[in-house]
């Protein structure tokens, strides 16, 4: 049975995953906004992988006998000035939640539940390809400069990403 102290803290992470979600989905409806379907399908995609990723702790806590406890999701950024900014912004949050996740492991370390050191094993290397795929995105985009051309290119690779897997407590 999982301690009160980590169902309380992955409760709170699950709150942190489906603000993600509603922030990548803002940033969706931000592309469709500025007419760029490849980056608002990209988004659309991530958002519906920060729900897999809520799911994932809601499954755990629920096969370690825990209680699940769903909070006040707060409201997301909703405007931008253009895809860089967004993109740092995407960075910068993947950073942030890579913290929320180390937090995680110090706790489930400090109550010696190895079982849950170990699920969390997942997101910590969730995250090394979160922030690497944010930074990419915003290399990318610092290289196109002002060329419209090149962010119609960029846009149609975006466009092209797979839609995420259902969520599933036995994705590993
Ligand atoms: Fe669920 Fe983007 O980390």
């Amino acid at each position: 049975m999982i301690s009160k102290k980590l169902e309380h803290a992955i409760n709170e992470q699950i709150n942190a995953e489906l603000f993600s979600s509603y922030l990548y989905l803002s940033m969706a409806a931000y592309f469709s906004s500025v007419s760029l379907p490849g980056f608002a399908s990209w988004m659309k995609i991530q958002a519906e992988e920060e729900l897999s990723h809520a799911m994932k702790f809601f499954d755990y806590i629920n096969e370690r006998g825990g209680k699940v406890t769903l909070k006040d999701i707060e409201a997301s950024q909703w405007q931008w000035n253009t895809p860089l900014e967004v993109f740092e912004h995407v960075y910068s949050h993947e950073q942030k939640v890579t913290g929320l996740i180390n937090n995680l492991v110090d706790t489930a370390l400090q109550e010696k539940d190895h079982a849950t050191n170990n699920f969390l094993q997942w997101y910590v290397a969730e995250q090394v390809e979160e922030e690497a795929s944010a930074d990419e995105i915003v290399n990318k985009i610092k290289l196109m400069g002002d060329q419209g051309n090149a962010l119609f290119m960029l846009d149609q690779e975006l466009g092209k990403r797979a839609p995420a897997q259902p969520a599933s407590s036995d994705e590993e």
